[in-house]
């Protein structure tokens, strides 16, 4: 196990972006910034479309109730599990997303996307969204993502104008955060949900594509980074957690402060992804 805390060795940086940009294209096919699509990717949410999964009974997340703390900062005391799981994972993408919209409209925009790396991870950002979505709806939740808390618009509005050193050192704690808690928001799935495999199941074809996109994120940002840079990442990693947490309250209350920075101190994404073939692997030599 390496820690993505841990810097890439310049050998292996080299290989890293010639290996990640050949997977990003068989992965996803060509971006499109202006549709924010993909043509290849697009085939698997045609499946998900074409396939509806539709909980049986009664749903285990009461609509009104998720809507009404959807627009609230902070959930109600009392809520259920289930209730806390719907709310916090409609919530974690919304930072990435905003940032992606933001950067599309403020931003410098590449004259061949399909040549650059971070044009994939834009749009790929926006489908999470959709997966996200996706997921909720497989649980009988209806979710619109809307921005997030003030503190988030406000710090990634700034990152999209500071050098991309200084961004690049936030990006990186940021997507670490992000595979600790997809993974454990998945491994509370699997407790809460297991009563309807079929809905279950449908959200763990979801979350492994947003698992295996953001273990490749996680990567080249390290890739883009001195070893100084990298170390300082690990070190300011739980404050930009507090943040995140602060801004998605539900986290905290599902799985507790403590079990959030552990998950993402040990940075252990590969094997966060190791399950899903089609992951991406940094190669060795
Ligand atoms: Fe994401
Ligand atoms: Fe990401």
């Amino acid at each position: 196990m390496q820690s993505a805390f841990e810097p890439m060795q310049p050998s292996q940086k080299s290989r890293f972006r010639e290996a990640y940009l050949n997977y990003l294209r068989a992965r996803d096919g060509q971006p499109d910034l202006r549709a924010r699509r993909f043509d290849i990717r697009e085939r698997f949410f045609a499946q998900i479309d074409a396939n509806p999964v539709v909980w049986e009974g009664r749903p285990p997340v009461d609509q009104g109730v998720f809507d009404r703390n959807y627009r609230r900062a902070k959930p109600e005391a009392g809520l259920d599990e289930a209730t806390l799981w719907a709310l916090a994972t409609a919530k974690t993408n919304r930072g990435e997303r905003y940032g992606v919209e933001y950067s599309l409209a403020h931003g410098e925009h590449p004259t061949d996307p399909s040549a650059d790396p971070h044009a994939f991870i834009q749009v790929e950002e926006v489908y999470h969204t959709r997966i996200l979505e996706d997921a909720l709806a497989a649980i009988g939740v209806k979710m619109k993502v809307s921005d997030p808390g003030v503190a988030t618009r406000v710090l990634v509005r700034g990152m999209v104008h500071m050098p991309d050193q200084v961004s690049d050192v936030l990006v990186l704690c940021g997507e670490i955060f992000g595979v600790a808690v997809f993974a454990l928001l998945l491994e509370k799935a699997r407790e809460l949900f297991a009563s309807q495999p079929r809905a279950l199941a449908r959200i763990e074809a979801l979350f492994a594509q947003i698992m295996v996109d953001e273990v490749g994120h996680v990567h080249f940002v390290r890739s883009r980074l001195s070893p100084e840079l990298v170390r300082l990442a690990r070190r300011i990693g739980p404050l930009v957690a507090w943040g995140a947490m602060r801004d998605i309250p539900e986290l905290e209350a599902l799985f507790g402060r403590k079990k959030i920075l552990e998950r993402m101190a040990r940075a252990d994404v590969d094997s966060e992804a190791a399950p899903y073939a089609d992951r991406f692997v940094l190669p060795t030599a």
